[in-house]
């Protein structure tokens, strides 16, 4: 992919002043962009490098979306697209550098060395700080916090969007509209019925994750199955854990802090030394669930991100698809800044839906391989163990899997 960085100048440029000295008048951007997680500041990022404006709409204020915690494992092609807009070098400093992982299923572990396998590491960095990151690259005027977009129109030489900031609503004139508004948005919802075809699977299961004050009681990873389930070991720098349990659906409120520490304990041995507990700064649940749109477009209409397809966290790939959708949006849209080229443009969707359909075919593989699902037999438990078994002791099936982890796979 050419870097989204140019040196010449784009054909269409508007001033670079703050974008809605206003919030009552009709107003106009070339890309309007609905949501600042990972997907919408990377548009962001790429748009103002090729001197194209955009503006980005922000249900939530900047505080919010810079302190919540949710992914952590970032692949290498990531850091990459992420360097590249100029905004890698804090994660380059600060990450750590993961070259394996420890596969466990009951009372067996293995380590995949995914690192020598590949090639190539994963990174381990917060979500939330890149996207501090990317909102600190930006100029402030043009990332609208507090300001959620209600109705999105797409013709098909036009487009715009009507928010609400404070109660009062002002519309948003523009030729792009980039929906990067995640799962329950409005970009999804605002599609006509005859293009809201999707997919989806619902595991039935969800993720109780914490965040610890507590050191990590391994360098790696670790992904763990036992016959209560999955656990997942993985950390935010020295000092903290970031622990996942797999819980029955709607149970993490009844879940104590005891409860949590004695069941990590029990899926996490005995490949793993007693985790030192630690205070519990932050939880989260999260639903085990796949979707995905069959079509990503509509019109001047672009969804990226979790907005066009949403993961289950077991291969932590949405955080990645996110920024992938985004990299390759943006080199569409400079084609056709550049020099009126819409091929990208036209081939957005099918180049975006297919790698994210790699991306949930490992999702769903790793969570059949390492949950116990409501309704699993002792059929699916043997066939998860002759499926571990597979992975482990095959260099084909190991390589497969290496690639996928870390990304390549989708390359
Ligand atoms: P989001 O981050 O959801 O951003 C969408 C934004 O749009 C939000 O800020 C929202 O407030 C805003 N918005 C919504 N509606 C509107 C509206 N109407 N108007 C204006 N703004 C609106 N992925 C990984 O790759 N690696 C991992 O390790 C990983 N672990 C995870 C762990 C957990 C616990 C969870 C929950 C997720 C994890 N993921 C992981 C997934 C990853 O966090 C998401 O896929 C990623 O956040 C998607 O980014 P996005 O920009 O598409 O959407
Ligand atoms: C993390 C989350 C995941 O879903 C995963 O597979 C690995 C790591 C994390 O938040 O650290």
């Amino acid at each position: 992919m050419p870097s989204t960085r140019s040196s010449s100048a784009p054909k269409k440029q508007q001033s670079g002043t703050s974008p809605f000295p206003r919030l009552d008048a009709e107003r106009k951007t070339q890309v309007c962009i609905i949501g600042a997680g990972p997907a919408g500041l990377t548009v962001h990022q790429a748009m103002a490098q090729i001197g194209v404006t955009s503006v980005v709409i922000e249900a939530r204020s900047r505080q919010y979306v810079q302190n919540r915690v949710r992914a952590g494992l970032v692949e290498p092609g990531t850091v990459r697209i992420l360097d590249d807009l100029g905004v890698g070098q804090k994660l380059l400093r600060d990450a750590a550098c993961h070259k394996g992982l420890l596969l466990q299923l009951d009372d067996t572990s293995a380590r995949v060395p995914f690192g020598d396998i590949t090639g190539e590491p994963v990174y381990m960095y917060p979500q939330q700080h890149i996207v501090r990151d990317l909102i600190s690259a930006s100029d402030p005027q043009r990332i609208l916090f507090d300001t959620e977009a209600v109705n999105v129109e797409t013709g098909s030489l036009d487009a715009a969007v009507t928010v609400n900031h404070a109660g009062r609503h002002f519309r948003v004139k523009c030729d792009f509209i980039v929906g990067a508004d995640g799962a329950h948005g409005a970009s999804r919802r605002s599609l006509p019925d005859e293009r809201k075809k999707s997919y989806e699977r619902d595991y039935g299961i969800d993720w109780l994750g914490i965040l610890a004050e507590t050191a990590p009681l391994a360098d790696e990873l670790i992904y763990s199955c036992s016959a209560r389930g999955f656990a997942l070991h993985s950390m935010r720098g020295e000092s903290q854990s970031r622990l996942y349990l797999q819980v029955p659906r709607g149970s993490s409120p009844s879940w104590t802090d005891d409860r949590i520490w004695q069941e990590l304990d029990y899926r996490l041995s005995p490949g793993a030394a007693r985790i030192r507990r630690g205070d519990i700064t932050e939880r989260t649940a999260v639903k085990l669930k796949a979707f995905q749109l069959e079509n990503p477009q509509y019109r001047r209409l672009f969804l990226i991100g979790d907005a066009a397809h949403t993961v289950p966290p077991s291969a932590a790939k949405g955080l990645n698809l996110a920024v992938e959708d985004a990299a390759c949006l943006a080199q569409a849209l400079w084609a056709w800044y550049q020099d009126h080229e819409r091929g990208g443009l036209d081939r957005y969707a099918s180049k975006a839906a297919q790698r994210a359909w790699l991306a949930q075919m490992f999702s769903a593989e790793m969570t059949r391989l390492l949950h116990v699902l409501p309704g699993d037999t002792q059929f699916d438990t043997k066939t998860r163990t002759a499926r571990w078994q597979r992975i482990v002791d095959n260099p084909i099936a190991l390589r497969d899997f290496a690639d996928h982890y870390v990304g390549i796979a989708r390359r």
